[in-house]
């Protein structure tokens, strides 16, 4: 078998989960668990949650039928509510929350006959400007969803744009147009995200909606996982299935692009970018062996990439190697790429084994 396995921890993905919610203490927390539980598998993760969470958050109904499986009693929102009319009539046999963010979702939800009134998140554009009404739009249609035969709960939701860069204008801004609102009768209000939760009391409101922080990453580019107190849920380990020697003036891989400036110790390690790791990572890019970095050594491949071992040489033949996970924070690997581990946890593709451990 192929040396490459996604191990995902839920002992470490249930702390998270709670520390979210000491963060926010008497609130309720919407485990946000769309894109595959941000590519650590939602079936596993929602089994793993199921008991301490007060509900689930994902992107459309397809992920929701999938959480339900798992979560038979758990309230499930969608974030982006229902695509076409006759989503209504599924997401109430599910017993969903949906958002409605636009005239056209509200139209849909009046005109359907359901089999139960659904929990309704009526969803403001505060200033991210993708989804939600206006504060005069959002009135409108509080007017019309209020008593209406479909309508149980009515409640507010918005998002922020800028919450992960402490202090920028636009949260003050959004947390202002958001409490315009907050005269209308409302049976729960949601606002804040992973990097809300843990830097903004004033915007925890009545449901806080963790998503990052749930699998251990960072929201921050300033502040650790670990400085947060967040514990890493997926670790991504290769093994070394190469060594070669190189002299000086010899090169590594695609390109070239990577030249031994001295005689060179070369490991060649089992993943590549059909795997999930960025082909953008840049030559001298940590992996972990035996507890000690070491640097990528030229262009990631489709299947593996080469790492320069010549400090470490006790390296050998079928050593693990971490390419994230405790050792190798995924934040570094995604910083060194000009991304975010948003990024590559949901890009962990298909053909990498999860292993669950834990719970
Ligand atoms: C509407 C909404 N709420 C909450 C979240 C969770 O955000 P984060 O993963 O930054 O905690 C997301 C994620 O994109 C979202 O789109």
């Amino acid at each position: 078998m192929r040396p490459l396995v996604a191990t995902v921890d839920l002992t470490a993905l249930r702390h998270n989960y709670l520390l979210a919610k000491q963060c926010a203490p008497e609130r309720k927390a919407f485990a946000v668990v769309k894109a595959n539980a941000y590519g650590h598998g939602a079936r596993e993760a929602v089994t793993a949650l199921r008991d301490i969470a007060d509900g689930f958050a994902v992107a459309c109904l397809e992920e929701a039928e999938e959480v339900r499986g798992g979560a038979p009693d758990a309230r499930i929102l969608l974030l982006e509510g229902c695509f076409e009319p006759a989503e209504y009539l599924r997401a109430a046999e599910l017993g969903l929350d949906i958002a409605v963010q636009d005239q056209r979702q509200a139209d849909w939800l009046l005109a359907a006959d359901l089999a139960r009134p659904l929990n309704v998140w009526l969803k403001l554009d505060s200033g991210m400007h993708r989804l939600g009404f206006s504060v005069d739009g959002l009135r409108d249609c509080y007017a019309r969803l209020k008593g209406a035969l479909q309508v149980a709960e009515l409640n507010l939701i918005s998002h922020f744009a800028c919450a992960d860069e402490r202090g920028h204008p636009l949260t003050e801004a959004q947390l202002e147009r958001y409490g315009e609102l907050l005269s209308l009768e409302f049976d729960n209000c949601s606002l804040a995200n992973s990097a809300a939760v843990l830097t903004l009391p004033q915007a925890h409101m009545a449901w806080i909606r963790p998503g990052i922080m749930l699998y251990g990453a960072t929201p921050f580019a300033e502040l650790s996982a670990k400085e947060l107190g967040l514990k890493p849920v997926m670790t991504l380990t290769g093994a070394l299935i190469a060594i070669r020697e190189l002299q000086a003036g010899e090169s590594v891989g695609y390109g070239a692009s990577w030249v031994a400036q001295r005689t060179s110790r070369i490991g060649t390690v089992s993943c590549g970018y059909a795997d999930g790791y960025p082909r953008t990572a840049p030559s001298g890019t940590s992996v972990v062996i035996r507890g000690q970095r070491v640097p990528l050594a030229g262009r990631v491949s489709m299947d593996m990439l080469a790492v320069d071992l010549t400090d470490l040489p006790q390296a050998q033949l079928g050593d693990e190697v971490e390419l994230w996970g405790a050792e190798m924070p995924i934040d570094e690997l995604a910083q060194a790429c000009g991304t975010i581990g948003y990024e590559l946890l949901t890009k962990v593709t298909g053909r990498v084994p999860r292993r669950y451990i834990g719970g």
